[in-house]
């Protein structure tokens, strides 16, 4: 395992063995214990969207290992944004969408020049096809730290929290409600790996893509399901999750959004429609009135916050199994 970019490129073991790292790290530094396997180790994190969790999850982690990490915001790599200083001129589907890295220059040189400096890679950007150029010609290990794809990281914090909170992933249901979006995605293919069940309402022209769904359902069958009606799917559901109606990136298509996701909110209606110990996780962050009202959000089955710690314990076995 050298790049961390995908859920579907791993194998269910190496997801396992990844889990069972993560609990035991907790536990070593819950008990104050240390584990310096990446002393002298230094790992780069480029962002071109904003963060909280991922961004300080990983520099934690990083320090908790014995090693360092050294923010990249996207101004640093990237080159300013409109005319000054860049020289080179971005292909247009490059200046069509957000994406800075590769701007001042080349992905690849990007990679190859990081790759003499650090001993690892995060990103967090635009196109998915930014990670996948780094990890190509990266000498270190390059980790997806959310694309307009997916978000690795978080499915797999999340099928941790899910474990520590239902004592088992075969069975679990998971009732997504909302996008199908990058973090639907990569939870969708944790749910085929680990013998989770999953299904997603969401408003139509808002599912989850077919070609997603059917490589979840190749991995495993009839793990993944797509429905419009949010109260059939948490009928049975062990957990409600959900997201942003709003992706980082598609602000300009809020209101269209507000409106048409409307009768997809996780509020205390939907959520008396499901069993009474259900749990209700969101990856955050949570934008209360939209896709989650507060109420749910603070309420008794809410483990939103188990849920967002969970990032830097799975991340330091990330970090440990890669790097150490
Ligand atoms: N859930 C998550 O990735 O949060 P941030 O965007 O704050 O990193
Ligand atoms: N779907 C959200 C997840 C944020 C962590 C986004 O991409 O903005």
């Amino acid at each position: 395992m050298k790049n961390f970019l995908s859920i579907s490129d791993c194998s269910a073991e190496q997801l396992s063995e990844l889990l069972e790292l993560s609990g035991e790290l907790k536990k070593l530094y819950k008990s104050s214990g240390r584990d310096l396997c990446l002393s002298g180790k230094t790992l780069a994190i480029l962002f071109e969207k904003p963060s909280l969790r991922t961004r300080i999850s990983f520099q934690v982690a990083m320090t908790d290992l014995g090693g360092s990490a050294i923010y990249v915001k996207p101004e640093d790599i990237g080159g300013a944004r409109q005319g000054g200083s860049s020289l080179r001129n971005a292909p247009p589907k490059q200046e069509a969408c957000r994406s800075t890295i590769g701007k001042r220059e080349p992905i690849k040189d990007i990679a190859r020049v990081l790759s003499r400096y650090v001993n690892g890679i995060m990103a967090r950007t635009f196109e998915h096809s930014t990670v996948i150029e780094l990890a190509e010609f990266a000498t270190v290990p390059v980790i997806n730290a959310l694309t307009d794809f997916s978000h690795p990281c978080q499915a797999m914090a999340d099928a941790l929290t899910i474990a520590e909170h239902c004592g088992r992933l075969e069975g679990v249901k998971i009732a997504f409600i909302g996008d199908g979006n990058n973090v639907a995605r990569s939870l969708a293919f944790a749910c085929a790996k680990l013998g989770m069940k999953m299904v997603i309402a969401s408003p139509t022209g808002y599912e989850l893509d077919g070609e997603s769904i059917q490589k979840a359902n190749q991995i495993s069958a009839d793990s993944v399901s797509q429905t419009n009606d949010p109260v059939q799917a948490v009928a049975d559901a062990d957990i409600i999750y959900t997201d942003t109606w709003v992706s980082m990136g598609q602000e300009e298509e809020k209101q269209k959004r507000l409106d048409d996701f409307a009768g997809f909110q996780v509020n205390a209606e939907l959520v008396k429609s499901a069993p009474a110990n259900v749990r209700i996780m969101h990856c955050l962050p949570a934008y209360r009135g939209f896709e989650i009202t507060d109420e749910v959000a603070e309420s008794a089955n809410s483990i939103m916050f188990d849920q967002a710690e969970n990032r830097l314990h799975f991340q330091r076995a990330l970090l440990k199994k890669l790097m150490s």
